[in-house]
């Protein structure tokens, strides 16, 4: 039966920018997955889009003073352009707000309400008179009803967690014209999801071993409190309209058709493709075709994805379900929650701008994929991206590709050597031993093989195998960590084979070397593809391959099994290769020091209560911190810097160079003879190119700045405690 691969990664509303933790949670794993499948030869449709309804929509219109529409025009192009210039390979964008999805998701609605899946309630809810309209959960704001928190929302308490009926709230506000709310009745449509409890728990019990423990536990643990049926409208102006008569004003709650962005993405890319029935083949069980499912999402859709959606799936019928939800934890930015509001955030479009380089991107790719939250939170670090490129992309892929590629230019006229006459069975004998090797371990003759291209050809043939399996079972710091040891056993190979000694003693054998080090680099490439495409890329057109392939989408075609060829060699002797070349720059000290410094800036002062709880620390920890007062003795200008001026600054019994960011805030004149308080036994950095030795401390709540300063008469050098 011919069998094919569904990839859905959750619809981003269209509300903001996508930032990294967003990438690590759903888009790179199933970019990844969809890449190593179609190298390998499986027939993929990869769709997302954008989630263009729901109450956050509006919330950020009214914020800048546009319409919902304009909001997200602008966020869906702008995400659908990052996605891109990111290498994240969708076969398909959608958006929710389009006609196309809008007539579908109405569709499925009309026909579950016809069916009697929909049951017709009155309900009680918030109305602001001012504003004329009823007021969704998060537009109230009120007493919580079991702590007591006084900022609490209209169907969560912050606070404490609680879930509560918004009429529970007491002492509530409108956040639209902050006046209590009217209680008004309306009506509203609830979908059956409690006739599902039974089909739902023999479907999550059906995936016990192969689903997440950590997808599966929540699953379970909202069918154990018993699933309620769920009200699939809102009193919102914003959204698809309820197409009912008596429906004026409400919309379809947005996760009920936000799901359904699937199906209407496959729908556009199916018209788009030429075949507008071709959707069918992706969402529709056949006897002739097996289709597998995978949905990638963040752990916070888990419910939606492994319960509300499967519901709907089989409220429909014919439809299939997914087949796994590999959901992800979350990721944490320098030990902190990602948080817009705070600014401890990095947006996708910004380190796109930042890292203009395609190697530069991949190297962002390959750090997320090496700490994917895949079964609790992780973090991403500015540092651990520097380590990662510079001491693994660049010394050890970059590296190879770099002395195999000089090696040949000086010694081989820069092409793939010619194999001796003694050796001219060499790369018959290397398929066959490949060919012969179906799992578990490849049989390499010593009579034929030296020891050392054993052990690579073994590396190459055991580890496209098990980065595959990693692969398909959603293991993707697994998949990332063999690659790199792929090039870690080519770097090996190259110094344990030393062609360099066999250069001018055994020339045939020195050929025969480098025949294969060029061999290992295609098959680097290739198995680099899924995390690092551009680099591949590179790589493969470097080996004289003039159609490099990466896994890119393919209009949802079955192509060759190039994973299957990795561990062969085929790369023809005589063909000529590219110049050696530096393919991945280092990341600069400075370059990680700008990068941090972003963190935090710019932000709005933060209230006190939502101020996050930064961990204590003990007074061991503090009085590691050498603090120290200062005179500033000199200051100027970095050049082509307009924020980080160069000080001298006396500290008693010696003067430091120290660079601070406070440009902006001072002129240099007004810094001479300034009182100031350095951390000295600060490790020194060098900041655009300028040594720094030591740090200014200064208060800053994102747009002042404030050098702090002793108040009093104290000499240079005080300790400061
Ligand atoms: O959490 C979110 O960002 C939602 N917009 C995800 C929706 S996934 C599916 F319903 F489309
Ligand atoms: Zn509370």
């Amino acid at each position: 039966m011919a069998q094919q691969y569904l990839i859905t990664a959750a619809l981003p509303y269209a509300n903001g920018y996508i930032h990294l933790g967003h990438i690590a949670g759903a888009y790179l794993p199933a970019d990844l997955y969809a890449r190593y499948l179609r190298l390998s030869g499986e027939q993929v449709l990869f769709v997302c889009g954008s989630d263009e309804h729901g109450v956050a929509i509006t919330i950020r219109a009214e914020q800048e003073g546009k319409t919902p529409q304009e909001i997200v025009d602008h966020y869906h192009a702008a995400n659908k352009e990052s996605f891109d210039q990111f290498g994240i390979s969708f076969d398909v964008y959608g958006r929710t707000s389009s006609p196309l999805h809008h007539r579908l998701a109405q569709e499925w609605f009309l026909d579950f309400y016809h069916r009697g899946l929909l049951e017709e309630r009155q309900q009680l809810q918030f109305y602001d008179e001012e504003a004329g309209m009823f007021l969704p959960d998060r537009y109230v704001e009120g007493t919580c009803p079991n702590c007591g928190y006084e900022r609490a929302r209209g169907d969560q308490c912050e606070q404490c967690g609680a879930y509560y009926d918004q009429l529970a709230l007491k002492n509530p506000r409108s956040l639209l014209s902050g006046k209590p709310p009217a209680v008004r009745p309306t009506t509203h449509w609830y979908f059956r999801l409690s006739q599902f409890q039974r089909a739902l728990e023999d479907y999550i019990a059906s995936h016990q071993r192969d689903w997440k423990e950590n997808v599966l536990q929540q699953a379970r643990a909202w069918l154990k409190q018993g699933l309620e049926d769920r009200a699939i409208t809102r009193d919102l102006r914003w959204g698809v309209p309820v197409p009912l008569p008596n429906a004026e004003g409400k919309v379809l709650y947005v996760w009920f058709e936000a799901l359904l962005g699937y199906i209407s993405a496959t729908h556009q890319w199916a018209r788009d493709s030429g075949d507008p029935e071709r959707w069918q083949q992706w969402w529709l069980h056949s006897s002739d075709r097996q289709t597998y499912y995978a949905a990638f999402i963040g752990k916070d859709n888990i419910v939606f994805h492994t319960l509300m959606f499967p519901a709907m799936l089989m409220a429909r019928g014919g439809y299939i379900l997914p087949s796994n939800v590999p959901a992800h934890e979350f990721l944490n930015l320098e030990g902190q929650k990602f948080s817009k509001s705070r600014n401890w955030s990095i947006d996708l479009r910004d380190a796109l701008t930042d890292f203009p380089h395609p190697h530069h991107r991949d190297a962002l790719r390959y750090t997320l994929a090496m700490n994917f939250p895949e079964t609790r939170d992780a973090d991403f670090s500015w540092s651990d991206f520097q380590a990662r490129t510079n001491n693994e992309l660049a010394a050890i892929v970059g590296n190879y590709a770099n002395r195999v590629l000089a090696f040949i230019a000086r010694h081989f006229e820069g092409k793939v050597p010619i194999l001796s006459e003694q050796d001219r069975e060499f790369p018959a004998r290397w398929h066959a031993a490949v060919a012969n090797h179906a799992g578990g371990g490849i049989a390499l003759d010593a009579e034929h093989f030296s020891a050392e291209e054993r052990a690579v050809i073994a590396a190459l043939a055991n580890g496209a195998e098990a980065i595959a399996a990693a692969y398909r079972s959603f293991r993707f710091r697994d998949a990332t960590s063999e690659t790199m040891n792929l090039a870690r056993a080519a770097n090996k190979f190259f110094n344990d084979a030393a062609p360099w000694k066999s250069l001018t003693e055994h020339p045939a054998q020195c050929a025969r070397t480098l025949y294969t080090c060029v061999q290992v680099l295609r098959s680097i490439a290739i198995a680099l593809a899924p995390v690092a495409p551009n680099l591949s890329r590179s790589i493969q057109q470097l080996c004289g391959i003039a159609q490099p392939t990466t896994g890119e989408s393919s209009g949802a075609s079955a192509g060759p099994n190039l994973w299957a060829t990795i561990p062969q060699p085929l790369v023809e002797q005589g063909t000529p290769l590219g110049q050696p070349q530096r393919l991945i720059e280092p990341i600069s000290d400075e370059c990680i020091v700008m990068q941090r410094a972003k963190l935090g800036a710019q932000a709005p002062e933060a209230p006190p209560e939502s101020a996050p709880e930064r961990e204590r620390i003990s007074i061991e920890d503090f009085a590691r911190v050498e603090l120290r007062t200062g005179r500033i003795v000199s200051a100027e200008r970095v050049p082509k810097s307009n924020k980080l001026i160069k000080l001298i600054v006396n500290l008693g019994s010696q003067e430091r160079q120290i660079v601070a960011g406070i440009g902006k805030h001072y002129s240099p004149d007004e810094l001479i003879g300034l009182d100031v308080v350095i951390v000295a036994n600060l490790a020194p950095a060098r900041l655009m190119g300028v040594e720094s030795n030591g740090m200014l401390l200064a208060a800053s709540n994102g747009e002042q700045l404030v050098i702090v300063s002793p108040r009093g008469e104290i000499p240079p050098g005080s300790v400061v405690r």
